[in-house]
C-alpha cells in the first residue's frame, strides 16, 4: 500500500455537494448563579436560529465582531456542544452529540483549526510524537514504517520539507506559522471532509498570514474539503472565501457571494463593518467612525437585534424581527429596509445617500420561513 492510498481512504463528495449543514441551530448557555436560590442565573443566547450550508471544495466565511457567537457556532458544527435547538446534518444524516459511532466519525471528519497554535500542542512532546498520536488514531493498521511515511507525507502537504527538520523539534522551537501548518497537518491525518478554521491566522504575524490562507485554499480545492473560515476581518473574506455570512449578536444578518456582500452590502451592520475596516483602497471617504458596542446576549434587544445601533432604524425594527429578504442573486439580508413599502423605500434612499451610492436598492423578496 502506498502512502497516497493510505491517506485517501474515503470517497470524496462531489465538488459543490452539501457536506455539512446547520438547520435552525440555537445555543443557549445557562450561567448558574447561586445553586440554592438560583439567584444570578442567566441565559446567554449565544447562537439563535442559524442555518448555513458548507459545500465540498468551497470556502465560506463567517464574519462578525467579538462575542457575536462565531466560535460557539463552529463548535456546534463540530458537535462539541449539545444543541439547544435545530440540527446539524452531515452528508444527509443528523448528527447526535451524545456519543456513538456516528459521533466519533463526525469528530474525525469535521476538524477544528484554532487561532492559537501554541495552545493546542503539548509543550513537552516533539512534533513527531504529536503527529504520531493522530496517525495512530486514524490509521490503526499501519506499520511503524508506514506511519513514518504518512507523517512525512502530511508535512509535505503543508509545505514543511524536509520532514526531519520539524519532527524532532518541540513546539516552542517553531514559529507560529510553522506550528499552524503542523496543526493543519495533524487535522489532515483524519482525512477530513470539513475544516472549521476559527480565526486561523489572527494570531500570526501579518507577513505570514497569506501563506497559511493560501495553503488552506489549496487543500480545500485539492481535497474537496468544505471550509468554514471564521474571522473578524471582512476584507480578508472577500479575498479568501466564495461566500460570506455575517453574524450579529448570535444571528446571521446577511449572506451571499463574498464579492457581492463586501462590495454591495445590504445590511446596515455589514455596511458598518466594512466602513470601519481599514482599507486604503476604498474610494468612498470613511464617514462612519463610531460603530458603537455589541448588545447583551443575556437580554438581547427586541425586534431586530441591531436596531439600537442602526442609523436607519424605523419603528417596526424594535417591535418585530425582520425576515430574510432576497436582495440580489443569492444574497439575502435580514432587514426591514427591504420591505416593500414607502417608509422602507425612504430608508433605502437615505442608505444610498450615506454611502455615496448612486443607485438606490429595490425592495427584496421575503424568503419563506421553510427555506434555509
Ligand atoms: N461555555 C460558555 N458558557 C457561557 N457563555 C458562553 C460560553 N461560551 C461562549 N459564551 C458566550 O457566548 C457568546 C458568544 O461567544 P463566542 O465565543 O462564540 O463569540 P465569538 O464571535 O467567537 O467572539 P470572538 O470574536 O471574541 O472569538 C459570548 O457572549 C460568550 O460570552
Ligand atoms: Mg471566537
Amino acid at each position: 500500500m502506498t502512502t497516497a492510498e493510505m491517506t485517501v481512504t474515503r470517497d470524496r463528495a462531489e465538488p459543490g455537494a452539501a457536506v455539512l449543514e446547520a438547520r435552525h441551530v440555537t445555543k443557549e448557555f445557562v450561567v448558574r448563579g447561586n445553586p440554592f436560590t438560583r439567584r444570578g442565573r442567566r441565559v446567554v443566547h449565544a447562537v439563535d436560529d442559524v442555518s448555513l450550508v458548507l459545500y465540498a471544495g468551497r470556502i465560506t466565511a463567517l464574519v462578525g465582531e467579538s462575542g457575536s457567537g462565531k466560535s460557539t457556532f463552529a463548535r456546534l458544527l463540530a458537535a462539541l456542544h449539545p444543541l439547544t435547538g435545530g440540527e446539524v446534518v452531515y452528508r444527509g444524516e443528523v448528527v447526535d452529540a451524545k456519543g456513538g459511532k456516528r459521533f466519533r466519525d463526525h469528530v474525525s471528519r469535521v476538524q477544528l483549526i484554532l487561532q492559537d497554535p501554541f495552545g493546542s500542542f503539548n509543550p513537552v512532546a516533539t512534533i513527531a510524537r504529536t503527529l504520531l498520536r493522530a496517525v495512530r488514531i486514524h490509521h490503526k493498521a499501519a506499520s511503524p514504517a508506514q506511519r513514518r511515511s504518512i507523517i512525512e507525507d502530511l508535512l509535505a502537504q503543508v509545505s514543511l520539507r524536509p520532514a526531519a527538520q520539524f519532527t524532532r523539534k518541540y513546539p516552542h522551537e517553531l514559529s507560529g506559522g510553522q506550528l499552524q501548518r503542523i496543526s493543519i497537518a495533524r487535522a489532515l491525518a483524519a482525512d477530513p471532509d470539513v475544516f472549521l478554521a476559527d480565526e486561523p491566522v489572527s494570531s500570526l504575524d501579518v507577513s505570514i498570514r497569506l501563506g497559511v490562507l493560501n495553503l488552506l485554499r489549496r487543500l480545500t480545492e485539492e481535497r474537496r474539503v468544505a471550509l468554514l473560515y471564521v474571522t473578524h476581518d471582512i476584507a480578508s473574506a472577500r479575498y479568501f472565501a466564495a461566500d460570506t455570512a455575517v453574524m450579529y449578536a448570535g444571528q446571521l444578518v446577511e449572506h451571499g457571494d463574498s464579492e457581492q456582500v463586501t462590495q454591495n452590502a445590504a445590511h446596515p451592520y455589514t455596511q458598518l463593518l466594512i466602513a470601519s475596516a481599514p482599507d486604503p483602497s476604498r474610494a468612498v471617504e470613511n464617514r462612519v467612525r463610531d460603530i458603537g458596542q455589541p448588545p447583551s446576549l443575556i437580554d438581547p434587544p427586541s425586534g431586530c437585534r441591531f436596531h439600537p445601533r442602526c442609523p436607519f432604524a424605523m419603528a417596526r425594527c424594535s417591535e418585530e424581527a425582520p425576515p430574510k429578504f432576497a436582495v440580489d442573486d443569492g444574497q439575502w439580508a435580514r432587514c426591514w429596509l427591504y420591505a416593500d413599502d414607502d417608509e422602507a423605500a425612504a430608508g433605502r434612499a437615505q442608505n444610498a445617500d450615506l454611502y455615496g451610492r448612486g443607485e438606490i436598492r429595490r425592495a427584496g423578496r421575503p424568503v419563506p420561513d421553510g427555506e434555509l
